[in-house]
């Protein structure tokens, strides 16, 4: 995947930017142009000339031209760099660096480039041990994380300080196959395509401080939104209340009931190509909801009645109205799931299926995994093992591509 790709590569103040003279080197090798950023503290470790004669190219470290210079590069370069790389890679990533990346700090040319981009950013954290262990370091990461930045864990060993434990940057060669893996998934093949996906849960409220919902944590569509996002769709997810920040570069649109989620889908669903389901939506909702908080002490007797009446089911809804696009439902069954899950494609008229099965360990609710098999209406059915939810957003959208229409 190397080969031709254009690569971003940022530099930033640890020892192990001592490495990255080899880095460059094979990356070359392989074929991809490489463009390196340096912070001010990289340049410590290791000369930007060296970085320029290995990469080709002039290494940038400063965010202004140089006006009295012969200056080649021009204010606006942070912008045509950002839309010019396939992929932006910072190693060594220090913490301070990820600190600011997480904040969206842009105080010089590397973290102005962070803000900017379309295409996938990675990020090899290297740093002493504690530092990489340090809760805040670790909840920056997990931040980036659930933004789809890309992550390689370092390497455990012996450290430049001579203490041991995770904190080295990763061997070329672990880097490079890191790199190859992302441009395998985020290959600009959803390129014009609009994709819409819902996700979370939706809450019906029985009076202002109080709601019917359900655990879902919105982790499956915000997978699915990055993916497809990061594949060059332009994706719209349109959340429930969740916990989550949003991908990058996803349009998001915030709801809380089942009404509001079925007007904002609906609202958009001419212009969808692809429309993904994963939200669990409320099947009930309260009547008349109360305008003031219920108070106990007003109750007479030990029982309070709600009635509730039938949420619309969105996805049937555009099941019958669709024309052109692909439309995908999740299914979440405890039992008897593949009968459940067939029978739900045929009802809602859909083009895929997601079945998932809360109880299995690893899958469902709240986890950074799930288990799922993927339902089409010939009757295939295909058990995925335990993946990833980004891994298996990928797997989704790979069997939508197969099935959307490309006008040349
Ligand atoms: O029928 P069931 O709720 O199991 O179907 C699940 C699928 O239908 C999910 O894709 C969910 O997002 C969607 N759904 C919906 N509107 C509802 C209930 C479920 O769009 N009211």
């Amino acid at each position: 995947m190397l080969a031709g790709k254009k690569i971003l590569l940022g530099i930033t103040g640890g020892i192990a930017a001592y490495k990255t003279p080899l880095l460059i080197r094979e990356l070359i090798k392989a074929g991809a142009e490489v463009q390196v950023v340096m912070s001010r503290a990289a340049q410590q470790f290791v000369t930007p000339l060296t970085l320029a004669t290995l990469s080709r190219r002039e290494v940038i470290t400063e965010m202004f031209p140089d006006a009295s210079a012969n200056a080649s590069h021009r204010w606006t370069q942070h912008i045509d760099l950002a839309l010019w790389a396939d992929v932006m890679f910072i190693a060594p990533a220090t913490a301070h660096t990820i600190a600011k990346i997480t904040h969206g700090f842009a105080d010089d040319m590397l973290t102005t480039l962070v803000l900017a981009l379309r295409c996938p950013l990675a990020l090899a954290p290297t740093m002493d041990v504690d530092m990489f262990l340090n809760r805040t370091t670790q909840m920056n990461i997990d931040a980036l994380k659930g933004t789809g930045c890309f992550v390689i864990d370092p390497d455990e060993g012996e450290l430049a300080s001579g203490l041991a434990g995770p904190g080295r940057l990763p061997e070329t060669d672990k880097l490079l196959a890191f790199i190859d893996d992302i441009l395998e998934k985020v290959h600009q093949d959803l390129t014009g395509k609009h994709v819409l996906v819902t996700a979370g849960p939706t809450q019906e409220p029985i009076d202002p401080v109080r709601y019917i919902g359900n655990r879902s944590s919105g982790k499956m569509g915000f997978a699915v939104a990055a993916a497809a996002s990061l594949r060059g769709a332009q994706a719209t997810l349109i959340s429930g209340p969740v916990a989550l920040k949003t991908p990058r570069n996803v349009h998001r649109i915030d709801v809380r009931t089942a009404r509001e989620m079925q007007a904002a889908t609906l609202a958009r669903f001419e212009k969808a190509d692809v429309v993904i389901m994963t939200a669990a939506v409320a099947d009930y909702a309260v009547v008349n909801p109360a305008h003031e908080k219920i108070k106990r002490e007003q109750q007479s007797g030990n029982e309070l009645t709600l009635t509730l009446t039938k949420n619309p089911d969105i996805l049937k809804s555009l099941g019958e109205k669709k024309t052109h696009q692909i439309l995908v439902g999740f299914a979440l069954e405890t039992h008897n799931g593949v009968a459940y899950a067939q029978e739900k494609l045929q009802r809602k008229n859909l083009d895929v299926i997601v079945l998932n099965n809360p109880n299995e360990e690893g899958a469902g609710f709240n986890t950074d995994t799930n288990i799922v098999s993927i339902l089409t209406p010939d009757g295939k059915v295909e058990q995925l093992p335990r993946k990833s939810k980004f891994d298996v957003a990928n797997m989704i959208l790979d069997r939508v591509k197969m099935k959307l229409t490309w006008s040349v």
